[in-house]
């Protein structure tokens, strides 16, 4: 039997002292592939074991099968930034279990969600009535804001940097939309001449881009998306946090004239993954492309419900 309060205490010292202890845990994993599946048993125990012994395969098996991502040395692929705080708070999201999936299904998910993505839309000084809410990911992110052009303005072509992150032309593939690759200058942004949007439903601007953090002309790409018709995504999931410091703010310069934008939480903003944040400046449109009400989750509310934002998982929405 297990004991809820006992074995959780006995988790959070666990977690207490890993943390102590990251700073001088080797930061790569201590193993050759497959030597962790070996260790484990090919099918599921029959017999329950102790919490103890759960905690002992977490140090004799886990531990050095993990790439410490919470180490202050880890300064691999990007930051993610789990916090203490966070971690209690994943604690109780876990017990109360929400799907937020209409306002009914939980008004306190959808009311907190859409009222802490408008403080941190306030805390990066973004524009007012941009309308916000959490995605899992900048990938789901981005894929969503390409549904929302594609939607807008009937058109089927994605443009973006060369060095714009992966999920861009992974989004595009998934929605059999054309990805075009513009050329950077020597200051690795993207290029704004030379290239026609005419039949451009999204251009992608990166604020941080993954590889080199360099910043693509906002402003310029905007006013020629805009007179081409076209929809302007920008990908800040790096580097948008920063804009917290006005010292960082010059990076943002452009970004009030979004259609879209994303940043994530969980890279530089102390919450663990996922969470990603994305707000629109045209929430009508947006939410015209992803309203579907299926017969079970109709209601005589009248409240915004988190599933026409286009959020895919029930997962997410429980945050
Ligand atoms: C600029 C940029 N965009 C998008 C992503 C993808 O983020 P996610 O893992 O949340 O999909 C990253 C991740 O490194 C990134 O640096």
């Amino acid at each position: 039997m297990t004991d809820f309060r006992e074995d959780g205490a006995a988790a959070l010292e666990w977690a207490a002292r890993y943390l102590e202890r990251v700073p001088e845990l080797p930061v790569l994993a201590q193993v050759r592939p497959g030597e962790l599946t070996a260790k484990l048993p090919a099918s599921a125990p029959e017999q329950p074991e102790s919490f103890a012994d759960v905690l002992r395969d977490m140090d004799e098996l886990l531990l050095p099968a993990l790439t410490n991502w919470q180490s202050p040395r880890f300064f691999s692929y990007f930051a993610v930034t789990s916090s203490e705080p966070a971690i209690l708070a994943e604690l109780l999201a876990a017990a109360l279990n929400q799907v937020a999936i209409v306002w009914r299904a939980s008004p306190a998910s959808t009311e907190l969600e859409l009222r802490v993505a408008d403080w941190v839309r306030q805390l990066l000084g973004l524009p007012t009535g941009w309308h916000g809410h959490i995605e899992d990911t900048a990938s789901t992110s981005t894929l969503a804001a390409l549904i929302a052009a594609r939607h807008v303005t009937g058109r089927d072509v994605v443009v973006c940097s060369e060095h714009a992150h992966s999920s861009v032309e992974k989004d595009a593939r998934m929605l059999g939309m054309e990805l075009r690759k513009v050329p950077v200058d020597d200051e690795l942004r993207m290029r704004v001449d030379g290239y026609d949007l005419d039949d451009v439903a999204c251009v992608v601007a990166t604020v941080g881009t993954t590889s080199f953090a360099s910043v693509d002309p906002v402003r310029e790409l905007a006013e020629r998306a805009h007179a081409a018709g076209a929809w302007l995504h920008v990908d800040a999931a790096y580097a948008g946090s920063s804009w917290i410091c006005e010292e960082e703010r010059w990076s943002a310069d452009g970004v009030e004239l979004a259609d879209s934008l994303v940043v994530n939480p969980h890279k530089w903003l102390l919450v663990p993954t996922d969470c990603s944040l994305v707000w629109t400046a045209r929430p009508d449109e947006w939410r015209e492309a992803f309203t579907l009400t299926p017969e079970h989750l109709r209601t005589s509310d009248e409240a915004f419900s988190l599933a026409d934002s286009g959020r895919r998982s029930a997962a997410a929405s429980g945050r």
